[in-house]
Parts: C-alpha cells; sequence; structure tokens
C-alpha cells in the first residue's frame, strides 16, 4: 500500500502539488487524468522519488520513502516506471535489455534473466524480436519492450506516464492491449493518460488532477457519468468554458460581446450557433436586470465540441423571477426562437440560489 501524507512539491514558479493526501491499496489500477501541467508527471515522480517532495510523507507498505535514510534504489526496484520516451539502451539488443537490471541490481543468472526475459517478450508479442536493436524496431513495439523491462523487475508497483502518446496513432492499440492484460494481473498500477476510453477500461480508480492537486478521486463510472465537481465534469465531458460576471446594470456590455466572440471564435464554433451564444446572452441580460433588486448576475456558457451543443447558465440573487411569464415581449420571442429548452430552478444554500438555464438550439 502507498500511503500519502500532506505531500508538496514546489517549483521556482508553481506549486503544482499543494497538499496531496491519498492511500492507494494493492491491485488498485489507477488513471490519472486531467489537463497538462496540473502535475500528473510530479505525483508519478514524486512516488519513485525521481522528484524530491518539498514537504510531506510517502510510505510504501510502511516504509517511508520520504526518509532522507531510506536506501532509494532498492525502493526503485520494487516501482517500475515506463516513460512516454521508451530509454531503451541502444547498444543492447532487446533480450539485452531486459537482462540487464535482473543480473546487475537483483543478482540473478544469465540463465534465469534469459528465461524470463523470453517469457515476458513473449507475452508481449515480440518474443522474435530478441536479437533486434531498438533501433530496428517501430515505436509501438519499442515501447512493448519498455513495459517487459520493467517487469523483467518483478516490481510491486508500476507507473506509467503517457505511455501512448509519443506514438503514431496506429501503434497506440498495441500498447493499449499489453497495458490492459497488465491491469488484469493485480498489480498495483498508476497510469497518466488523456485516452479517456481507455482510462475507463481498465482502471478500478481514476484521480482527476486539478487545482494543484486530487481535484476528484473516484470510481471511472463516478468520474466519467457522474462526476462531483465542476471542473471534473468539464473536462470528462471536453467542455469550453466561458464565465461573464455582470456587477452592475452599467455593465460593459460590449467587452463582454467581445469576449463571447473570442471564446465562439477560439473553440470554432459554428457561426450559426456563435451568433445564438451571442444573441442569447443579450436577450437574457435585457429580460433580467430589469427586474433585478441586486444586479449581480453570473453567466456561464457551456460548449460541448462532441456534440456541438452550447447552453448559458445564469444565475441571480434575490426572488426567484419566472422570465416567460411576462415583461419584454420581443426578447422573450427572440430567445424562445433560438432555444430548445428554458427551464429555472431554486437553490436556497448557494450564494445566488437562482438558476435559468437556456440550451440553444443547433441546427
Ligand atoms: N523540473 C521542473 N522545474 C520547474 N517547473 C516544473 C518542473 N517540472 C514540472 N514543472 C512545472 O510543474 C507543473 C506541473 O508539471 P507536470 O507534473 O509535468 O504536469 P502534467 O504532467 O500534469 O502535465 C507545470 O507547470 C510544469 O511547468
Ligand atoms: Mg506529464
Amino acid at each position: 500500500m502507498i500511503k500519502i501524507e500532506h505531500l508538496r512539491k514546489e517549483y521556482p514558479n508553481v506549486t503544482p502539488l499543494k497538499d496531496v493526501s491519498v492511500e492507494i491499496n494493492d491491485g488498485d489500477v489507477i488513471s490519472v487524468i486531467g489537463p497538462s501541467g496540473m502535475g500528473k508527471s510530479t505525483l508519478l515522480r514524486c512516488i519513485n522519488r525521481l522528484e524530491e517532495p518539498t514537504s510531506g510523507r510517502i510510505l510504501v507498505n510502511g516504509t517511508e520513502i520520504t526518509d532522507p535514510k531510506c536506501d532509494i534504489n532498492r525502493v526503485r526496484q520494487k516501482m517500475g516506471m515506463v516513460f512516454q520516451s521508451f530509454n531503451l539502451f541502444g547498444h543492447l539488443t532487446v533480450i539485452e535489455n531486459l537482462m540487464l537490471s535482473p543480473v546487475d541490481l537483483l543478482g540473478k543468472s544469465k540463465q534465469e534473466a534469459y528465461d524470463e526475459g523470453m517469457r515476458l517478450l513473449r507475452t508481449v508479442g515480440l518474443a522474435e524480436k530478441a536479437l533486434s536493436y531498438p533501433d530496428e524496431l517501430s515505436g509501438g513495439q519499442k515501447q512493448r519492450i519498455a513495459i517487459a523491462r520493467t517487469l523483467a523487475m518483478d516490481p510491486d508497483i508500476i507507473l506509467l506516464d503517457e505511455p501512448t502518446s509519443a506514438l503514431d496513432p496506429t501503434m497506440v492499440g498495441e500498447v493499449q492491449a499489453v497495458i490492459r492484460d497488465l491491469a488484469k494481473t493485480g498489480k498495483t498500477m498508476m497510469i497518466v493518460t488523456h485516452e479517456m476510453n481507455f482510462a475507463r477500461a481498465i482502471s478500478s480508480r481514476v484521480f482527476y488532477m486539478d487545482e494543484n492537486g486530487i481535484y476528484e478521486d473516484g470510481t471511472p463510472e463516478q468520474i466519467f457519468e457522474h462526476p462531483q465537481r465542476e471542473k471534473t465534469r468539464c473536462f470528462v465531458r471536453q467542455l469550453k468554458v466561458l464565465e461573464l460576471n455582470i456587477e452592475s446594470r452599467d455593465y460593459d456590455f460590449l467587452g463582454m460581446a467581445g469576449e463571447i466572440d473570442t471564446y465562439c471564435h477560439k473553440n470554432q464554433i459554428a457561426p450559426k450557433t456563435a451568433g445564438r451564444i451571442q444573441l442569447a446572452f443579450e436577450e437574457t441580460a435585457q429580460l433580467l436586470l430589469p427586474r433585478l433588486k441586486d444586479p449581480r448576475v453570473r453567466a456561464v456558457c457551456e460548449y460541448s465540441a462532441a456534440a456541438e451543443k452550447a447552453e448559458w447558465t445564469f444565475t441571480y440573487g434575490g426572488e426567484a423571477l419566472d422570465v416567460t411569464e411576462k415583461g419584454d415581449e420581443l426578447a422573450l420571442a427572440v430567445l424562445k426562437g433560438m432555444t430548445e429548452s428554458v427551464d429555472s430552478s431554486r437553490n436556497e444554500d448557494a450564494e445566488l440560489p437562482n438558476t435559468l438555464r437556456l440550451v440553444i438550439r443547433s441546427e
């Protein structure tokens, strides 16, 4: 079991991990997902001490590996790491790559290391390449060899940092197949990946990383189907989000129109949909603002590139308004013409308790 307590990692300009505490159980297969720069690699690299944590403790089966007295080479033998770039030794044949560490570090005989190496090459489908040099192999084959080499040390824990992201798309499948088989063997694994379907299929647990740590930790079903927190939801649904805050009746509507324009442009939203997003904002603001005592309105547009769907969520304070009931008839007609649905809800506990949600017509 890996126990992480208040792990913090600072670099001069950023602190990707602020205060991470988590327990990883034997046999967990954990996919680590999240936007780039959120500390996924840093977390893996702290766990096998390729990075020195700034503070906090990491215990592996009760041994504190962050203790300066700890023999880190012994720890690393039990923790295999697979990198994006395969890091094979170019001057050694494939089988020699697999035999090197077991002979040098584990004291295995050459025969033992050879037999085990060949067995592992068969499991990754590359026994016939035993006498080739890495340069003679494709990227997908190199990565399968790198995985076999990691397994040759018989690690308890395998850490994989984006193992398929340097590969040509045609080779991703063969490497994923090897990792998928490995995940069934009961070894503890942590794998950083951008391939969501793959993450879903192989893992028993998912860490979504954001805001300087593990932002949400759950089963694949929770993270991908029912994410509990907002950023996870946006990430897994690949939503592009724009947030506008109106603070007064004299808000800068031209500035906001410009922001909406930039947002639509940046996310390559079709011109027709973009026009509706723009107009829906203007009309809703026009319907709401004159009737609110407190003019603060938070407007969030979410666009799903996958579904080509956009929706606006307006939240505001005070009493709930029924915008569809009375008021500006023209604004209302325009709004109805370009939305699939308009619905309201109220959450008494929120700072701005009223929500108005508009789903933009997309055809
Ligand atoms: N050796 C380093 N020195 C300074 N900053 C670093 C170093 N390694 C990573 N970072 C920064 O730490 C943040 C997290 O990086 P990383 O863990 O690689 O993110 P991820 O793997 O999620 O993309 C990034 O802002 C990155 O620029
Ligand atoms: Mg990374």
